[in-house]
């Protein structure tokens, strides 16, 4: 355990500073592709030839770390593009680099990050929004009131500049002590609620996200440090604060190496109605036993939704000097990655509601023959208390392309529209009318696309009279 905090003094200063220059022009990609859910999970198919091609069997993904200064480093990109479906930027994220001076927001650093890895079919992890380390300098000047507002204005510039983009963001980063209490920090010094005050301030950020609490050292289910974010969950889940899932970071070193007992962790946070996830797993020498031991335990627990590596060549490695990642120096996979492969492909369970395709609630049939011939069809991506994310394919099953598409469909009461991508829409409630953007009004023969939207009420009553016409 002393070795990941050595880890982290060490590289405290070395840290390099971001690559700006080329980014700055780059715009934010299509921003339904951060959110698409993956193709339905077949335990029963062919054993997947590559990472997320065995984690997406079972509805997983697999996922990597990547700096700014790998988008120009062609051995990382070939394989990150082939073996990897989400992404999480190392440092361009956390709130030094996004909001240097307050006030003053920069995610160019970050959008080239979300930019290449959305491109490339990758959808993204947001790291990190509160943390005690890498803060704005701004903030050490602060009072603890002023902080705290401070706090909650970068979680709301930056989750704004992102909304309906990530698929998980780190609320809040390592907040616990080893002993179990409260890490002693500024933030925490704003007040013992300043954990529960980010994650109410996120969700009304962005509802579409999922809000995650993210950790080290809280992989052994006896240690006194995982019983303290246990209780935290616990007690947020039985109080209606917005948590989502929990990050257990999996920085397995000589001194902390894979506990026995992992499953029982994963799966008793999951019992709160939590997802888990695997957010930072690297381990010293990448031993085979364990890189197999924590993909089983997260294969064995329906609810653990993934595995990050915090990089993916023992080159990108914070710890490099251990060599813990799963490919070599030389873009070669290690056996570890065989093992970690192996293990993916033996999934017994899949993530709860990946399994089936997506049912059309029985009270919005899609409406097929319309004079344009188009089809729509809503499917609920995501539910919570007091709204929901909504999904729209529209297909064209004619044998001529679709020049320019509308969709018609009715809210229930109590339910409005609050924002729309891949679509424009006329009116929030009653019958409202989306048609195409400017670039997906082509739909091809037998081809589809979708919009997405976010919607204010019960998700309960899905929208009703959906129709698709075409000119
Ligand atoms: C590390 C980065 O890898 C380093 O480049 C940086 O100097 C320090 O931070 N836990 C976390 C990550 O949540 O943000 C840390 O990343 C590694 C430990």
């Amino acid at each position: 355990m002393k070795d990941v905090n050595a880890h982290r003094k060490r590289r405290a200063g070395s840290r390099a500073r971001l690559l700006l220059g080329a980014a700055c022009t780059v715009a934010i990609a299509v921003s339904s592709v951060a959110v698409a859910t993956f193709a339905h999970a077949d335990l029963t198919g062919p054993p997947g030839a590559t990472l997320k091609a065995a984690a997406e069997r079972s509805g997983r993904y697999f996922g990597a770390a990547m700096g700014g200064d790998r988008l120009s480093d062609q051995g990382f990109l070939t394989i990150a593009n082939r073996e990897f479906d989400m992404m999480t930027a190392v440092n361009e994220m956390k709130p030094d680099a996004t909001e240097p001076n307050q006030g003053q927001f920069d995610f160019r650093a970050g959008d080239a990050i979300y930019n290449w890895a959305t491109q490339h079919g990758m959808r993204v992890r947001g790291h990190t929004l509160a943390w005690h380390g890498q803060q704005p300098r701004f903030w050490g000047s602060l009072s603890s009131s002023s902080l705290r507002a401070a706090m909650i204005e970068h979680i709301n510039g930056v989750m704004t500049h992102y909304k309906g983009k990530l698929a998980y963001w780190d609320v809040v980063n390592e907040a616990f002590a080893e002993n179990g209490g409260r890490r002693s920090s500024n933030l925490q010094s704003t007040g013992n609620d300043w954990i529960e005050a980010a994650f109410r301030a996120a969700r009304a950020a962005d509802p579409s996200v999922k809000l995650c609490y993210n950790d080290y050292n809280i992989e052994n289910w006896t240690y006194a440090k995982t019983q303290g974010v246990y209780n935290m969950i616990r007690d947020f889940k039985s109080r209606g604060v917005p948590v989502d899932c929990v990050g257990l970071q999996t920085h397995f070193t000589g001194g902390s190496s894979l506990p026995g007992n992992f499953q029982q962790t994963l799966s008793s946070f999951a019992d709160l109605g939590v997802d888990v996830a695997l957010t930072e797993a690297d381990v010293t020498n990448a031993s085979t036993t364990q890189y197999a031991g924590l993909t089983q335990a997260c294969m064995n627990v329906p609810r653990c939704v993934g595995i990050t590596t915090w990089g993916v060549r023992d080159s990108d490695s914070w710890r490099g000097s251990e060599n813990p990642l799963l490919f070599d120096r030389n873009s070669n996979p290690k056996a570890a990655y065989t093992s970690v492969l192996n293990a993916l492909n033996a999934a017994s369970t899949s993530v709860p509601g990946t399994s089936t395709p997506p049912s059309t609630p029985p009270s919005t049939p899609p409406v097929t023959g319309q004079p344009g011939g188009c089809t729509a069809t809503y499917r609920l991506v995501n539910p919570w208390s007091g709204g929901f994310q909504g999904e729209v394919t529209v297909a064209n099953n004619g044998s001529t392309a679709l020049s320019g598409w509308t969709v018609l469909l009715t809210l229930g009461g109590g339910q409005s529209i609050a924002n729309v991508w891949n679509g424009v829409n006329t009116g929030t409630s009653g019958t409202v009318s989306v048609r195409n953007a400017t670039y997906n009004g082509s739909v091809g023969a037998n081809a589809s696309t979708t919009f997405g939207f976010l919607a204010n009420g019960s998700a309960d009553t899905a929208p009703g009279a959906i129709s698709c016409t075409s000119p």
